[in-house]
């Protein structure tokens, strides 16, 4: 990844339509969850359809540095667990590059276990707060050793003798929770998290996949999640559904590139992920869902995404953010091809995203051509309508894929070329973006 290479500047240009299926890789999320949770079983899990991107590729290391076997044959992943609480004391620093979630779940997971580790990561991820994990983690008796301001490089000393814990969550954060269920995972008694915005529930649904007792209750207070703990994990086998957050892409790419029709299959519409597409809906996008089914409990459908030049700019509701919160720079992309204003409200957590997010967008959104008002934790892109952003200008991807990939897709709509200083971290995420891209049509290319 670039990161730890030299950058690598991309444009894309003006396209004709896009047509085609685009196969959009399994779902970052629900990857290091089936490795850590694979980890933490006794026995083997296996796994298909894993994102072999950067991000879940520094967590099967890590894995295998906390003792668990991880290694692909085939098709499949394969993971040795060592069960909870069998972790052993990894011999290097673990070097999660640019995730946040995987250097926050892992903290979590090892968090119960009388052993220390060193954490450390990219540029970006050295930037971002780690004080909302390991505060509640320090409930459990575990130890932090960072950075000033709670930042990586940091030691976790676990605790030697773990208790439960009963943790609202300050920010509406999945990793946040995540990290207080694996770190309960651990503890001996019931570990309560409680969270007043639903956020993403794939550890829930997984904890209880792999044998723990886990179950959610919603109150007054908000969701009440509760875990037993020093449960015996089983390995489970699990196919990985297509990232919802990576369909986000070619399915924005179509909706504002003339002439377009893209079939994105078998895409999870878990709605604690799927807001990007109920708001895209609401805007007017030719969005339909055909084959609408379940799988492995999860909703699921195949997308199709038709040129819609009669999106108009909505505010999209504060309370949806969390279902979305991955997809507001894509959509702020799309917001900026259609007609009026769109105003995102109660989006403070995209400042502390790979990159400040809405700083990134905005300044590039502006440099291109689009007016954009923000505050701290809103933004409002003015829309120019179908075609009618100008482009033409170069853009910091700020080592944030979903940055590279946003304006990279702009770039097909506006009407000179956009350059993105460095699509190196594409590959965190969606590694094969260029080839799904250009086989759709799309322009996108390298720059010498
Ligand atoms: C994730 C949670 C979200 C999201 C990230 C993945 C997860 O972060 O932005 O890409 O897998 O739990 P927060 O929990 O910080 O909101």
């Amino acid at each position: 990844m670039s990161s730890h290479g030299e950058p690598i500047p991309m444009k894309s240009s003006r396209s004709g339509p896009l047509r085609g299926t685009a196969e959009v890789p399994g779902d970052k999320s629900i990857s290091h969850r089936a490795l850590i949770l694979g980890a933490l079983a006794v026995g083997e899990t296996t796994i298909t359809g894993l994102l072999e991107g950067q991000d879940v590729l520094d967590t099967a290391a890590a894995m295998r540095a906390f003792g668990a076997e991880v290694e692909k044959r085939g098709e499949t992943w394969h993971v040795h667990g060592v069960g909870v609480g069998g972790f052993a004391e990894p011999d290097r620093v673990i070097d999660c590059g640019n995730s946040g979630t995987g250097v926050r779940l892992i903290m979590g997971a090892m968090a119960t276990t009388p052993i220390a580790a060193t954490f450390t990561g990219d540029a970006s991820l050295a930037k971002r707060p780690m004080a909302r994990v390991t505060d509640p983690l320090a409930l459990f008796g575990a130890r932090a050793y960072g950075r000033s301001g709670g930042r990586l490089p940091m030691t976790i000393r676990g605790a030697e003798a773990p208790v439960p814990v009963r943790y609202a969550t300050p920010v509406p954060s999945a990793q946040v929770k995540s990290a207080v269920l694996l770190a309960g995972l651990g503890a001996p008694g019931e570990t309560v998290v409680i969270e007043r915005e639903a956020t993403r529930d794939h550890s829930e649904r997984m904890l209880a996949g792999f044998g723990a007792q886990v179950s959610t209750e919603v109150t007054d207070e908000g969701r009440v999640i509760t875990l037993v703990g020093q449960p015996e994990l089983r390995p489970q086998s699990l196919a990985v559904p297509r990232d919802p957050s990576s369909a986000a892409f070619p399915v924005c790419a179509a909706l504002i590139t003339e002439g377009s029709d893209v079939l994105v299959p078998n895409i999870g519409l878990n709605p604690t992920r799927a807001g990007l597409f109920e708001t895209l809906r609401e805007m007017g996008a030719d969005l339909t869902y055909e084959n609408e089914r379940e799988e492995g409990g999860e909703p699921a459908a195949d997308l199709r995404a038709r040129f819609s030049p009669n999106m108009r700019g909505i505010e999209v509701p504060a309370e949806r953010a969390a279902s979305m919160i991955d997809e507001y720079p894509v959509l702020s992309v799309v917001a900026a091809c259609a007609e009026g204003a769109t105003h995102m409200p109660g989006v403070r957590e995209l400042r502390v995203k790979e990159s400040d997010r809405i700083d990134a967008m905005a300044t590039g959104l502006r440099a291109c051509g689009v007016s954009v008002e923000e505050g701290p934790d809103w933004w409002t892109v003015q829309g120019r309508g179908p075609g009618g952003v100008p482009g033409g200008a170069m853009v910091q991807s700020h080592l944030d894929h979903r940055i590279a990939m946003s304006f990279l897709v702009l770039g097909l709509a506006a009407r000179a070329p956009v350059q993105v200083d460095d699509g190196g971290p594409i590959a965190t995420s969606f590694p094969i973006f260029e080839p799904l891209m250009a086989g759709l049509g799309a322009e996108i290319v390298r720059e010498a």
